[in-house]
């Protein structure tokens, strides 16, 4: 099972199992992570998923897609790193990653 870190705005780390095939929003939402509230349930319209992307694995991760980026523009201090994590699908390849939460959602 791919590890994923979730970061909240004060410091403190979160380590979850991942299921691939799930995204980094719902195992954030199914394992209780704070800071990602993901009020329109993933349908990529509403950015309260909002969470930043390590450096160190933005290219694995890849860039918002012209749809998210929109929305991502009705986030909170959106940064470069920025990725809504219902669009983030879970993989293998993935195992390791790290996310940081906003400090708050839009
Ligand atoms: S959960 Fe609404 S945009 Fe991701």
């Amino acid at each position: 099972m791919p590890k994923i870190t979730y970061i909240d705005s004060a410091g403190t780390a979160r380590a979850i199992d991942a299921e691939v095939g799930a995204t980094v929003m719902e195992t954030a939402i199914k394992n209780d992570v704070p800071g990602i509230e993901a009020e329109c349930g993933g349908a990529c319209a509403c950015a309260t998923c909002h969470v930043y992307v390590d450096e160190a694995w933005r290219e694995v991760v890849g860039g918002p897609s012209p749809m998210e980026e929109d929305m991502l523009d009705f986030g909170y201090d959106v940064k470069p790193n920025s990725r809504l994590s219902c669009q983030i699908k879970v993989t293998d390849a993935l195992d390791g990653l790290v996310v940081r939460t906003p400090e708050r959602q839009a």
